[in-house]
């Protein structure tokens, strides 16, 4: 028998599987229909990074907070990225050229701390050459 958080998982991947991301009024029905209250569904929802709240933007960008890019300072490349590129992890940029994800590890720990740009690797990253790879992306638009 599955677990009411894994029948609610499975349904919120079938509506992200249509939608491409899960909107609020998804979100709502889904918490009417599984009759939990809406602040659980958006728990899941914000909890688990396989998630998107919004629509995805041109590029998927997914700055890894394991443990071993967290040492080695993924926090001051995320904060970098925030500031200058104006989006926060669960969001598009202004503009739609990119979207912004975390991740718990990209299986590339040794060359921590990492980012993905469509799934392509970025490592031994710094705040300024973060900033200065997504800054490439909303360029060759
Ligand atoms: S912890 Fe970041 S790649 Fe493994």
């Amino acid at each position: 028998m599955r677990s009411e958080r894994g029948d609610l998982i499975a349904i919120l991947q079938e509506v992200q599987a249509r939608f491409g991301y899960l909107p609020e009024e998804a979100m709502r029905q889904v918490a009417r229909f599984v009759a939990v209250p809406e602040s659980q569904v958006y728990g899941v929802a914000t909890f688990y990074s396989q998630f998107r709240l919004t629509p995805g933007g041109r590029k998927t960008v997914r700055v890894c907070q394991g443990t071993a890019c967290h040492v080695q300072g993924e926090a001051q490349i995320l904060a970098a990225i925030k500031k200058e590129m104006g989006v926060v992890p669960g969001t598009t940029a202004p503009g739609g050229d990119f979207g912004l994800e975390t991740v718990a590890c990209l299986g590339a720990c040794s060359l921590a701390p990492n980012m993905t740009v469509d799934g392509d690797v970025h490592g031994q990253l710094t705040p300024a050459k973060a900033v200065e790879i997504i800054s490439r992306l909303v360029e060759k638009r």
